[in-house]
This record gives C-alpha cells, structure tokens and sequence, in this order.
C-alpha cells in the first residue's frame, strides 16, 4: 500500500484488516500442529504401547510432520538412547561394591547384549535410509530383521538375572530398563511393519 493513501481511513481499515491476517496466520499454523499430531495418534494406535508411543513421539510432532519415514526414525533414535541409558545404569550397578561374582557375571552379559541392541538398532536406522533405493524390499526387510533382533538381545539381558542369588532390587532396577528399552523397540517396529 503507498504512502500517500495512508489516509485516516485507510489506517483505520488496517486496524481491521491487520488482526483479521494475524487470527488467519494463527489459525493456519495451529491446523498444521494439529495435523502432525494427529498423525502421531493414529499411528500410535497401531503399537503395542500406545501411550508410552504419544508420550515418548509426541515432542517431537515438529520434526515428523506426517513423514511416515521420519517417525519411524525418530522412534528409532528415541529407542537407542533409551538403550545406552539402560547400558549407563547397569555399569553402574556394577561397580557396586556390594555385587556378587555371580551377579558381576551377569552385569557384564547384560552391557554386551545392551551393546548388540544398539548395534542393531543404529543398522535398522542405516536401512531405513536406503528405502529409496533400488533394492527396497531387501532394505525393508534388513530394518525388520535387525529391529527384532534388538528385541530379543535386549531381552537376553534379563537371562543372568532370573536366578534367586541375584539380589532382587537390583533385579527390578534392570528389568525395569530393559523393559522400557524392549517396548520402545517394539513400537518402533510396529511403524516399520506397516510402513508399506
Ligand atoms: C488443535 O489443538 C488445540 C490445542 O491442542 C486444541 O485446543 C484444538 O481443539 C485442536 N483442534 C482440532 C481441530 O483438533
Ligand atoms: C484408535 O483405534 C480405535 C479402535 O481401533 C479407534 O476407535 C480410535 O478412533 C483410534 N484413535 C485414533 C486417534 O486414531
Ligand atoms: C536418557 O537419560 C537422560 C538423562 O537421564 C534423560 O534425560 C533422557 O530422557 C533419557 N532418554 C530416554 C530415551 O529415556
Ligand atoms: C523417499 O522419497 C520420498 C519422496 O521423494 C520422501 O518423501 C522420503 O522421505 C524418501 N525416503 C527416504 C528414506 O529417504
Ligand atoms: C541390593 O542392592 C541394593 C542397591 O544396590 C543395596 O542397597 C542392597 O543393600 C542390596 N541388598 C542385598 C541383600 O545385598
């Protein structure tokens, strides 16, 4: 609009018009956030942990937009630190004083299965980004297979554990872990399992 038709009239029209543009920006961007939740809702209905999925997916409705990919990555990513935490807290509980040979035995299993999952899991990420590629069903497969993998090598950490010698505080502190590690991974592989 020019200067010169800035008139007392015209600076009144932009009192009205100026909140009317703002309210319409407004509007159209809350529809957007609103539409990358929504997308996250709906796909977390099909997980085995739904809301574990919302609570965990939900942050980060920025960045997956509704990109199928970019929520499985996300998942994945959210699913690996939870693997290092998890390999974090058992460490520590090893260099607990107080822990037994057997129980010592056991930890140290556990970090390397730990260690295997998130392996697995930064592979799964790695196929995940070829599935564009030419060879995409063999990618797709090689993300469902290592995505199960982190699955039951998580789960082989609880196997040193399952005996009574193993002091039962420590027992629900791990299995604890690697059950928030096991069920991250699972939705993360639901998303994959219905990518296509
Ligand atoms: C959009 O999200 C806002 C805030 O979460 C909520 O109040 C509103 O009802 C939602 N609108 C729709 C159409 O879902
Ligand atoms: C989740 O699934 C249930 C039943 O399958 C359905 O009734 C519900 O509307 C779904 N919710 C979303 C957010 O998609
Ligand atoms: C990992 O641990 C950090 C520090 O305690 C915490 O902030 C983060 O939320 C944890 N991540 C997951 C995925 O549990
Ligand atoms: C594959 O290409 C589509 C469309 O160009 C894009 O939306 C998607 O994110 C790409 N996937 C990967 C894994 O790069
Ligand atoms: C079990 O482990 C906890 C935490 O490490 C420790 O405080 C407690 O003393 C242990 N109990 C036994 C019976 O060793």
């Amino acid at each position: 609009m020019a200067v010169e038709n800035c008139s007392p009239n015209s600076r009144k029209l932009n009192k009205i018009i100026f909140p009317i543009i703002l309210l319409l920006l407004c509007t159209t961007s809350q529809a957007q956030s609103n539409s990358s939740s929504d997308f996250i809702k709906s796909k977390c209905n099909i997980t085995t942990f739904p809301s574990l999925c919302l609570n965990t997916l939900l942050p980060y409705a920025s960045t997956i937009q509704a990109n199928p990919i970019k929520l499985c990555d996300t998942a994945l990513d959210i699913a690996i630190e939870s693997a290092q935490n998890a390999s974090h807290l058992v460490s520590m509980l090893g260099k607990n004083k107080g822990i037994s040979k057997y129980e010592a035995t056991a930890i140290k299993d556990c970090i390397g299965d730990l260690k295997d999952a998130v392996y697995e899991l930064k592979e799964t990420l790695g196929a995940m980004g070829h599935l564009n590629d030419t060879d995409k069903d063999f990618q797709w497969d090689n993300a469902k297979t290592y995505a199960s993998a982190v699955i039951s090598d998580a789960t082989s950490c609880l196997d040193g554990f399952s005996d009574r010698k193993v002091n039962s505080s420590v027992k629900t502190t791990i299995s604890d872990a690697i059950s928030y590690v096991t069920r991250l991974a699972s939705n993360a592989l639901a998303f994959i399992n219905y990518l296509y």
